[in-house]
């Protein structure tokens, strides 16, 4: 067993008192004894639902190495026949534990942030850069209050790179688990009308994602859209907040990270792009324009924190895309296959066009069809019925004709689609879905895309569960 922490490393990490003897160490970090691995250290945090002390005596019996409770709960605890280490407040414990950690770590740090792609943009930095080193990264999409501390307590002490993933839906959010991370690179992928419900505006959410320059350590960088609406203000901001090395990606002709070729393709894209100074050229492994965009991103990070460029591009060909971020599986109907594409994690307007791209550049055999199946974009406050009636633009006058709508939401996408495109609309996704497995056709290309409160997953569910995988979508 390789050790995360040696017990005395982790007691004096987070300044905590143990009781009872010690182990030698821990071998990870969990905060849910459902997935708690033997020889972890479980942290007993309080969410807003519910609270880990409850679950001590699982993550005893799932094997835990050590827990981390808090002063005020251990006379409710009972015996415990685990050790255990006692902190004031376990979160705090947990912030503690992940300074140490990046006080004592030598790796190359990234930050990702921005309104879409900040996990598929996480993720390809993982695989290309564990192509020339170890890396270490967030998990799913660890990047709140809790996330981030726990990501930085989980990172080894050994790792080259680590890739983290900052979220927000709120201004000052980004601000304090920044200045955890202390990146030496900071992402912003774009900026888009997600959880526009808590912002007046695009800028207001522009200045929300700048917190992430506040974070930089010295002489660090900052990799932003230069096709974007906002680069100007997050160029500005990056400079305001004292980084002097700014650096823009996407097609504009003044960025440092330049796509200069690109094809897109049904199932992958080939690029050239000049990437300082080195004009690289790759097959990026999962398709659309959005894809593209982040490999810029991804390319300019791994450039700056001196991968061996020729390397990692080499390794995007085999991307793919993650499960509800893109991936497709290919299903067998009777009289012929269908092809899915699961976009289900979630949506918002920029995600949403990202994903009807794809849709529309996927081709279709025989008489079937593209298939939108779109749920409700959830927190777009009072710009909501305006946002998804406009999704009406991604749809009229595309080769996507069959719209399957759910939610109350799309009820205004619903109301303003023309005739000739068939729409489906029902209240949720429970009415929607008979309606759909129903309808598909062999031949049929279909997209499932919503908020995640809506719980499209569900779909997707469904139809993996009644017509069986021919293949995937790599292998066709
Ligand atoms: N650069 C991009 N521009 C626009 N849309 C994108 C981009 N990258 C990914 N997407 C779309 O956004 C969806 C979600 O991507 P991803 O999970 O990477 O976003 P995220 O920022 O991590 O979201 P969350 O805030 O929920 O963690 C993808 O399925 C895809 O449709
Ligand atoms: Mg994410």
């Amino acid at each position: 067993m390789s050790l995360l922490w040696t017990s005395e490393a982790l007691v004096a990490g987070m300044d905590g008192r143990p009781l009872g003897p010690m182990p030698e160490g821990i071998s990870g970090i969990s905060i849910d004894s459902r997935t708690l691995q033997p020889g972890d250290a479980f942290f007993a945090i309080k969410g807003e639902t519910m609270d880990g002390h409850d679950f001590a005596t699982a993550a005893i019996k799932a094997g835990a190495g050590v827990l981390v409770v808090a002063e005020g709960k251990l006379p409710s605890l009972g015996r415990l026949t685990a050790p255990i280490i006692v902190v004031e407040d376990v979160l705090a414990a947990l912030e503690k534990l992940g300074a140490a950690a990046r006080a004592r770590s030598e790796a190359k740090i990234i930050a990702v942030t921005g309104s879409a792609g900040k996990t598929t943009t996480k993720e390809a930095l993982r695989h290309v850069l564990s192509a020339v080193g170890k890396v270490h990264a967030s998990a799913q999409s660890f990047n709140n209050h809790w996330g981030v501390p726990l990501t930085l307590a989980r990172m080894p002490i050994d790792c080259d790179y680590a890739v983290f993933e900052i979220g927000m839906n709120h201004p000052d959010e980004i601000r304090p688990l920044v200045k955890m991370v202390r990146p030496h690179v900071a992402i912003v992928t774009m900026i888009a009308a997600a959880h526009l419900g808590f912002f007046r505006n695009l800028d207001e959410i522009a200045r929300a994602k700048a917190e992430i320059f506040e974070g930089l350590e010295p002489e660090g960088a900052a990799i932003l859209n230069r096709d974007d609406g906002r680069w100007k203000l997050l160029d500005k901001m990056a400079h305001a907040a004292g980084v002097e090395h700014v650096y823009g990606f996407g097609e504009n002709a003044r960025s440092t990270f330049r796509l200069v070729k690109c094809e897109l393709h049904a199932d992958h894209s080939d690029i050239t792009a000049r990437i300082g100074g080195h004009e690289v050229t790759a097959r990026v492994g999962a398709p659309g324009r959005h894809m593209v965009q982040n490999v810029l991103a991804v390319l300019g990070a791994a450039h700056l924190v001196g991968a061996d460029l020729d390397r990692a591009a080499l390794a995007l060909a085999d991307l793919s895309a993650e499960r509800g971020r893109g991936k497709r599986h290919v299903l067998r109907l009777p009289g012929g296959p269908i092809t899915l594409i699961d976009e289900s994690y979630n949506a918002n307007p920029a995600s949403m066009g990202a994903a009807m791209a794809l849709l529309n550049a996927t081709p279709v055999t025989g008489e079937g069809r593209r298939i939108a199946v779109l749920g409700d974009m959830l927190e777009l406050g009072d710009h909501s019925a305006k946002l998804h009636a406009a999704l009406a633009d991604l749809i009229v006058g595309t080769g996507t004709q069959t719209v399957f709508l759910g939610g109350p939401e799309m009820r205004a996408l619903a109301e303003r689609l023309p005739g000739e495109i068939r729409t489906e609309y029902r209240a949720g996704v429970e009415e929607l879905k008979p309606v759909l497995l129903a309808a598909l056709k062999p031949g049929d290309v279909v997209m499932i895309k919503s908020s995640k409160g809506i719980g499209f997953a569900k779909l997707v569910d469904a139809l993996l569960g009644k017509f069986p995988a021919q293949t995937t979508s790599k292998q066709t």
